[in-house]
């Protein structure tokens, strides 16, 4: 289930949080989206509100993002210019972690395009 909250960085949510009406009312797996990070998924699987949670952008942007939220590494930032556009610029070439990993920097990709 996707519930932008209202400090989220695409939509703002125009009636009051559905997901904990729907955490209560249903028992089965419920896997929650849109603007989360570590810290806010930890406390969304904390308190029980979510099973699980899904990362979009935060994902595109950051190809290692299980390891970077094990280390509590820094994200790479999102860079919507590329998002939804056609080809692998925005999709693969983000940096890695590793500095040996495939990808460029943000700035050089903001250079080719
Ligand atoms: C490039 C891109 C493509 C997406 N394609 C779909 C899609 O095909 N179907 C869908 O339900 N959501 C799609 N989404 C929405 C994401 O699944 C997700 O709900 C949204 O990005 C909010 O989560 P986030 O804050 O973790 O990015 C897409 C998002 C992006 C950035």
């Amino acid at each position: 289930m996707r519930e932008p909250p209202p400090d989220g960085t695409r939509d703002k949510p125009t009636v009051r949080p559905v997901a904990p009406h729907v955490r209560d009312a249903y028992r089965g797996t419920l896997v929650l989206n849109s603007d989360y990070d570590g810290p806010r998924a930890e406390a969304a699987l904390a308190s029980g509100m979510a099973d699980a949670i899904t990362f979009g952008r935060t994902f595109l942007a950051n190809p290692d993002l299980p390891a970077r939220l094990a280390e509590q590494a820094a994200l790479n930032p999102v860079d919507t210019a590329t998002l939804y556009t056609r080809g692998r610029e925005g999709y693969v070439d983000y940096p890695r972690l590793s500095s040996g990993g495939p990808g460029k920097t943000l700035a050089q990709g903001a250079a080719s395009r």
